[in-house]
């Protein structure tokens, strides 16, 4: 017999139903439903579920809910606030209303103009989980609540792989990655007392443009960035805390291009490639397209679904930009080529029955 199941399973409780009964029957179809429609599609995945319709009636929920507009002003946490995105960040979300916990190595650094809605803090994504837990339960008390943390402090390293060894990549990590998850972990448990909590993830084209001389320990980073945000979306989905994972293309802000191309272990070998991969990045400071001042007010209204954002489902990721756009077709056109290519090859070898 085909039972159909209908549950909620963006709460704890619905998933826990649909995975205890799954295998009792291998007919059955079970309707995944919730306002998270990524935790719904995992569960299809484990189920081989056939549910369409069922998805298809809740995509307008979900679409519903995640279009609704939130009055109450909303806590913004942004890391990395003394330039760039977070720099401009802080200005859109204040111009909306809401309030900002502006967060920085150096809080004389950040340079925005005073408002009753903004308080500043000194954090740096690197001091560890205990010291930034310490500071992130400090700022929950400003306002009572976080509500949307802004994953934003990052650095950019290049160099070559070889030359730049696992010391780089560490020191690449240990702020865009390990900083990352540290603070993401550190603000969860207020996120959680949040009735509209989002999580922000500053990723990067970079992570699908990974075949480029010099930028191994950058893209590998974001890379990184991206899929913990990936898993974060469906772990946290439980708790209705929404994650957008930011993959913006190359846009003109002061810090991020700053960084030398790490000469100190150089392989003759290698010199020619560097010698290209220097000059390719020296070239690209001031010849940015992207305006971060636009980029930050997309992701204000899709945080807040208003402006461009009104209306639409919510989106895991924002890409921005058009360089952004043609890094993702291009990753995306390559891997699909490639199972097509070698699909017979690639579905090959799975045990025989
Ligand atoms: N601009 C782009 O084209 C682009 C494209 C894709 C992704 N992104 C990403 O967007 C984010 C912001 O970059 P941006 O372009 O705005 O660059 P930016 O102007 O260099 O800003 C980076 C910010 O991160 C901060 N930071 C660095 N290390 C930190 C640490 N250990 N703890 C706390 N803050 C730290 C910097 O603060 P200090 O002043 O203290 O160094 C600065 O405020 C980064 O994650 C970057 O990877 C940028």
């Amino acid at each position: 017999m085909t039972c159909t199941w209908l549950v909620g399973s963006s709460r704890r409780i619905g998933i826990k139903t649909v995975r205890r009964y799954l295998p009792a029957s291998s007919k059955m179809i079970h309707a995944a439903t919730g306002r998270n429609l990524d935790t719904a599609s995992a569960l299809e995945t484990q189920c081989g579920a056939m549910y369409s319709e069922t998805l298809s009636a809740h995509t307008t929920y979900h679409q519903q809910s995640s279009a609704a507009v939130e009055t109450r002003p909303r806590v913004w946490l942004i890391t990395g606030c003394s330039s760039g995105f977070g720099r401009r960040l802080v200005t859109s979300a204040l111009a909306r209303g809401d309030r900002v916990i502006a967060t920085a190595r150096t809080v004389d650094d950040i340079k925005i103009l005073s408002s009753p809605n903004l308080n500043v803090l000194q954090l740096d994504v690197t001091a560890g989980f205990e010291v930034i837990k310490a500071r992130l339960d400090q700022a929950a008390k400003i306002w009572g609540q976080i509500d949307v943390l802004v994953n934003n402090a990052g650095v950019g390293y290049l160099g070559l792989l070889e030359e730049g060894r696992s010391s780089l990549l560490e020191k690449q990590f240990k702020v865009n990655v390990i900083g990352t998850l540290d603070v993401t972990n550190a603000a969860l448990p207020h996120l959680r007392a949040s009735k509209s909590a989002t999580v922000v993830m500053l990723g990067s084209r970079s992570a699908y443009r990974t075949e480029r001389a010099g930028l191994g320990f950058y893209s590998a980073s974001k890379a990184a960035v991206h899929s913990l945000g990936e898993t974060l979306s469906v772990e946290l989905a439980p708790f209705s805390i929404k994650v957008l994972i930011v993959a913006p293309g190359s846009f003109k802000t002061e810090g991020i291009y700053g960084q030398k191309f790490f000469t100190s272990n150089s392989i003759p070998a290698y010199d020619e490639l560097r010698n290209i991969a220097m000059k390719r990045f020296s070239a690209v400071p001031g010849t940015q397209k992207g305006d971060p001042d636009k980029a930050m007010e997309v992701v204000v209204d899709v945080v807040k679904g208003e402006g461009k954002a009104k209306g639409r489902p919510w989106p895991l990721y924002l890409a921005l930009g058009d360089d952004a756009d043609e890094g993702i077709r291009q990753k995306s056109t390559k891997l699909l080529r490639h199972v097509d290519e070698w699909g017979d090859v690639v579905r090959s070898v799975n045990f025989d029955t």
